[in-house]
């Protein structure tokens, strides 16, 4: 039985207000980047220019992100945003980080499509001393001179989060669970697994099966579809997004069951259609993941330029719905 909960998991009481200790030594917009390298380019008109490259458009996540960068850097703002779309590829955003640097933009910023493999490109913004952002994804490197600054979710949390809820709800059941993975090698993949694995570790819970999804609704129902014709015995479906368990759901009404009740769901991210689900009893449980980094990354980039010290992880606050909680947030969901 489901139980009223609005977790306000303040994951880092970080006020981006107080993110900035301000710097003795602000240099003007020629100055040397916090990164070291070659002076920057940088912001002589007043303007911003940054260079973005986006994973892609796999999922409803992704477009509400989009949409808060693309709503925030503005000329009105201050800023000349430059945007490519990578697909889900990181030979794709590796090819735009290089055009970027090439454009001598002010400072570029990404969110990487998995977390490794990015020192040589980073390296080469480094020396051309343009500063680098990381938003919503970490890399995977030794070096942390390569970039400024990383904004996003503790996507361990979330999935520690996530699991902590199973196993307070279905603990002692003997529950059989399949686990809808997001890009393999991408940090949301990894870290939720993680942390699930982690928060259900000593219930009598087992995951019997785990497959990539690609954080694809369409991935997700067909791999759901395989998860139902491999195995008769499913309780719970835990999808690294909501997309995924979007597609779950159709698989299961599709082998004529009733998702949320036969197959119960749960998934991270809480973007509307989730939510709406939420709200309708398809899905038990959602963790956020909250996609608006738009107004943080301007903030941090106005600081770099203006020579400013900023965090060097800033911790987005994330929140979690059960289906009672989910019917008060949506009409006032942003997302
Ligand atoms: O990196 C954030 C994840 O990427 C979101 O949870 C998912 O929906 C997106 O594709």
């Amino acid at each position: 039985m489901a139980r009223t909960t609005l977790t306000r998991t303040v994951l880092a009481a970080v006020s981006v207000a107080s993110l900035f200790a301000l710097s003795a030594c602000a240099s003007d917009a020629g100055g040397e980047p916090a990164g070291g390298g070659e002076p920057a380019g940088g912001a002589d008109d007043g303007v911003i220019t940054l260079g973005f490259s986006q994973v892609g458009a796999e999922s409803g996540w992704r477009a509400a992100n989009t949409k808060s960068i693309q709503d925030t850097l503005t000329e009105e703002n201050g800023f000349e945003l430059k945007f490519s779309d990578a697909q889900q590829k990181q030979e794709n955003q590796i090819q735009a980080i290089r055009s970027y640097i090439t454009q001598g933009v002010d400072v570029i910023a990404f969110s990487p499509v998995v977390e490794t493999g990015w020192d040589p490109v980073l390296q080469e913004a480094k020396a051309a001393g343009i500063p680098v952002i990381l938003t919503d994804r970490a890399v995977d490197s030794s070096d942390e001179t390569l970039y400024e600054s990383f904004i996003g979710s503790d996507f361990v949390k979330e999935g520690e989060m996530a699991g902590e809820w199973v196993a307070e709800q279905y603990d002692g059941e003997g529950f059989k669970a399949v686990e809808l993975q997001g890009t393999t090698g991408a940090a949301p993949a990894i870290d939720r697994k993680e942390g699930f694995e982690a928060a259900i570790e000593g219930t009598d819970l087992e995951i019997i099966d785990s497959q990539t999804g690609n954080f694809t609704r369409a991935e997700g129902k067909t791999v759901m579809e395989g998860f139902l014709n491999k195995h008769d015995d499913i309780d719970l479906v835990f999808a690294h997004n909501d997309d995924m368990g979007l597609g779950a759901i159709e698989a299961i009404e599709a082998a004529g069951m009733v998702p949320g009740e036969d197959i119960k769901i749960v998934t991270i991210d809480a973007v509307k259609d989730g939510m709406q689900a939420l709200a309708d009893g398809k899905i038990n449980y959602i963790v956020e993941c909250n996609p608006l980094l738009g107004p943080d990354l301007a903030e941090i980039a106005k600081a770099v330029i203006a020579g400013e010290e900023v965090e060097k992880r800033i911790v987005v606050e994330d929140l979690a719905f059960d289906q009672e909680s989910a019917k008060e947030a949506l009409p006032t969901r942003e997302y």
